[in-house]
């Protein structure tokens, strides 16, 4: 089977409003970790979530063209300081001159080592969480520290219930298979064993966070890596997570 370019999809949409998920070139894991980056639109405001490197931001310029401006964009929301995530800062600024950064107030000061990000608004989130306003709709960016980074962040869309989980439900995907949403609950585990169990530092992260979104109403959830979890699968996503034991140092 060869390389596959995949098409933009959308995950979820309610009126005017979409969540949807930007496309993929199996020839990226060549280069990196295969990244999933996302699109909310919202009438005509579009915040884009965890953009990636350099070497994907043209597909992600191409296919988020095909659904907005690029001048609409009014925001970007890094959920956290990674390179796969914060990696084409400087070229944001070009191609979507009007959105405004999102990212937690420890990684403000370290961004811009990138280079040059003049003219880049920079929205500090605090560690508590905040609003973000897209169209008509307020987006929640809820604590998920630890997660792996220190100061992470989830984002839940209560428009059509999806929760962007970042890092949270990374799996990695052995040479040939890939695929968008988990279908073989118990097949995928074995991808997200390896990152959940090394990267996250401890399983007291993960129960504050698992009680932080206890109440939220989900349809679905979208990590950054791998595979996204529909219906039955949150569920078990969720178990699994809750049932996750010798977690970073705990394992120690
Ligand atoms: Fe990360
Ligand atoms: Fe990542």
């Amino acid at each position: 089977m060869g390389i596959r370019v995949h098409r933009p999809y959308i995950i979820a949409e309610k009126d005017d409003h979409r969540f949807i998920w930007l496309g993929l070139d199996e020839a990226e894991a060549e280069r990196g970790i295969l990244t999933n980056q996302y699109l909310i639109v919202d009438k005509n405001e579009g915040l884009l979530i965890d953009p990636g490197g350099q070497y994907v931001f043209e597909r992600i310029y191409r296919n988020v063209s095909e659904f907005i401006e690029p001048e609409n964009i009014k925001a970007v929301f890094f959920s956290h300081q990674d390179p796969d995530v914060v990696g084409s800062l400087i070229m944001i600024s070009d191609f979507f001159p009007n959105a405004e950064i999102y990212v937690s107030k420890l990684w403000t000061r370290f961004l811009p080592h990138l280079g040059v990000i003049e003219g880049v608004v920079m929205k500090e989130i605090p560690d508590e969480g905040t609003d973000i306003i897209v169209g008509k709709t307020s987006l929640k960016a809820i604590p998920a520290h630890y997660l792996h980074s220190p100061g992470n962040f989830s984002l839940y869309d209560p428009k059509v219930k999806v929760l962007f989980s970042g890092d949270i439900g990374a799996a990695v995907f052995p040479e040939g298979t890939w695929y968008l949403f988990v279908d073989d609950f118990k097949t995928h585990v074995k991808y997200m064993e390896g990152f959940h169990k090394r990267y996250i530092p401890t399983k007291r992260a993960l129960d504050i966070w698992l009680n932080k979104i206890k109440e939220l109403d989900i349809n679905i959830i979208a990590p950054q890596h791998g595979a996204i979890f529909a219906e039955k699968n949150v569920k078990k996503f969720l178990d699994w997570l809750r049932n996750l034991d010798n977690v970073g140092l705990d394992s120690i």
